[in-house]
């Protein structure tokens, strides 16, 4: 089984539950959610588990389109926000079920428990080893023919490092370019969060190449069986300035891959 990785997410749990609140912030509202909520369609009365759920903003909007919903991350301080969130709101309760877990060990879970399996920008948070031992758990965990539904940052356009945007204006045209370097390579991309003032903390996502994870879902029993390329709402063109680039080259993508047998 593969090993629990170290988190940076522990100690940016504050900073990231107040950031994405009850709803999730800009990112996930304008451009992750929409295409992640499409790919996923209808959930209700199917039984979903949200891998690295976060503070379970998804989790969240899944039981309001009454799934019944169970949320894991290996955050402790995560899951007791979501927890916190869910004990505060108001009207009917909506029943998620919690557990502090690493995605690649759901030992809890009997195999079969679950019609989807979601995971929302949390695979690129995984070392290969884990992503692929996750891979593996949600195939087990999944009913015949369950989906595997996942968004993450788009491999082809990804790196903080290894990628940038070019806008070149010639004339009257504005072309837009986003140049990448080291695509085939496995890396680590650090994040720098400004949790406060002159303050910075660190997470560490992985970059890898689309062959890995069509490869590494394949190994593990699921099949690429949809494949869709955020594009930004109105609102996230209006508020944040890489909205019209993200507009023309995709920086996220949401990948579904069903249980063979
Ligand atoms: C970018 S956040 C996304 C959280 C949430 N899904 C959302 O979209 O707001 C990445 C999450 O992955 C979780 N995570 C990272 N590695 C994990 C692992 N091996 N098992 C379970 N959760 C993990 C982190 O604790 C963090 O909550």
């Amino acid at each position: 089984m593969a090993q629990q990785q170290t988190l940076g997410w522990e100690e940016i749990a504050d900073y990231f539950d107040g950031r994405q609140g009850d709803e999730g912030d800009l990112w996930h509202r304008g451009l992750i959610n929409p295409a992640l909520l499409r790919v996923l369609g209808e959930v209700s009365g199917q039984r979903v588990l949200d891998l690295a759920c976060g503070n379970g903003a998804l989790a969240r909007q899944l039981a309001r389109k009454e799934a019944k919903v169970t949320g894991v991350d290996l955050a402790p301080t995560l899951v007791e926000r979501a927890q916190r969130r869910e004990s505060r709101l108001v009207g009917t309760p909506l029943g998620i079920a919690y557990h502090v877990s690493d995605a690649a060990n759901l030992g809890q879970f009997a195999a079969g428990s679950f019609d989807v399996v979601v995971c929302n920008m949390g695979v690129l948070d995984m070392t290969d080893d884990t992503a692929q031992g996750a891979f593996k758990e949600t195939a087990r965990v999944l009913s015949a023919k369950g989906r595997f539904v996942f968004c993450t940052q788009h491999p082809c356009f990804e790196g903080n490092d290894t990628a940038a945007w070019v806008v070149e204006k010639m004339g009257r045209t504005t072309t837009v370019w986003r140049k990448v370097a080291r695509y085939r390579e496995h890396y680590e991309i650090v994040n720098n969060w400004r949790v406060a003032p002159g303050q910075f903390l660190q997470t560490i996502s992985y970059h890898r190449p689309l062959s890995w994870f069509v490869g590494s879902l394949r190994e593990a029993g699921l099949a690429v069986t949809a494949f869709e390329e955020n594009e930004p709402a109105e609102e996230f063109i209006q508020q944040d300035n890489e909205g019209a680039w993200i507009k023309e080259i995709p920086l996220h993508c949401v990948i579904e891959a069903r249980k063979l047998a």
